[in-house]
């Protein structure tokens, strides 16, 4: 079956540049790709890589939208390479540039890992069972509303791609600032019945301007969510629980 935009000449505008080689300067290099059906940035940047520049840096695991190595800024907007069609934009003219907000590696590829290592160890993100309880393999698992298993498992989809983390003026204003991905985990965990952290001890982590309070609530984060997670709900509900745990 053939595409409205089969045929089309795709002109990409990359960011190239390798910080790690001394005297290299960041500079827009433009590379043509002959447009096919159903070709993803992703698709486009393997052949600009396999026929024309071999030492393009970019990157990708799963092509499937669920590893979230992939993201970059595409035509101003974070998102994923490997879920994005040519085909959605009218003009054939694309611009791609890393991630704001992370360490650039080099060209569109960028460290998400010191971030998202930082945000794990700060929300401690595993299941907080009563202290001093001792585990006995052999006791049944509690049964769970299977509506709060439906709440845990929406937030649980989080691929970590840092889309959300480049969208938000906060995070790149403030880099002690928790940002959203972060809340997506405190959400996740503060939801669980099976975490014992009470309100008092989630206000150690998010109640303070690096936390839930910092927020502006311009939903950049929200916007920019490849996997459209819940982020107006899910913010207002941490704020709503931090002016409780205050009072
Ligand atoms: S919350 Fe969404 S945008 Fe943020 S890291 Fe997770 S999947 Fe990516
Ligand atoms: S709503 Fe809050 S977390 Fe989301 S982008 Fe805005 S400042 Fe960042
Ligand atoms: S390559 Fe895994 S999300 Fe795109």
């Amino acid at each position: 079956m053939s595409g409205a935009n089969d045929g089309r000449t795709l002109k990409f505008h990359i960011l190239k540049y390798d910080p790690q080689q001394g005297g290299d300067k960041p500079r827009m290099v433009t590379y043509e790709v002959k447009e096919a059906p159903g070709m993803t940035i992703f698709i486009a940047l393997n052949e600009i890589r396999e026929t024309q520049d071999r030492a393009l840096q970019f990157d990708f695991v799963c092509r499937a939208g669920i590893c979230g190595s992939c993201g970059m800024v595409i035509n101003g907007k974070p998102d994923l390479a490997c879920r994005t069609l040519t085909a959605k934009f009218k003009k054939p003219e694309i611009t791609l540039l890393p991630l704001p907000a992370f360490d650039l590696i080099g060209d569109l590829s960028v460290n998400t890992g010191s971030y998202t290592r930082a945000m794990s160890e700060r929300v401690r993100t595993w299941i907080h069972d009563e202290e001093g309880k001792q585990v006995d393999l052999n006791e049944l698992e509690e049964r769970m509303d299977p509506d709060l298993a439906d709440e845990i498992y929406e937030l649980d989809r989080c691929i970590e791609c840092g889309c959300c983390i480049s969208a938000c003026a906060t995070k790149r204003m403030r880099d002690g600032f928790l940002g959203a991905m972060g809340f997506m985990k405190v959400a996740r965990f503060a939801v669980d019945s099976r975490d014992k952290r009470s309100d008092s001890d989630w206000y150690e982590v998010i109640g303070n301007d690096d936390g839930v309070f910092g927020c502006m609530s311009l939903m950049g984060c929200e916007d920019n969510c490849p996997k459209d997670l819940p982020h107006q709900t899910k913010i207002a509900y941490l704020r709503r629980k931090m002016v409780g745990a205050a009072r």
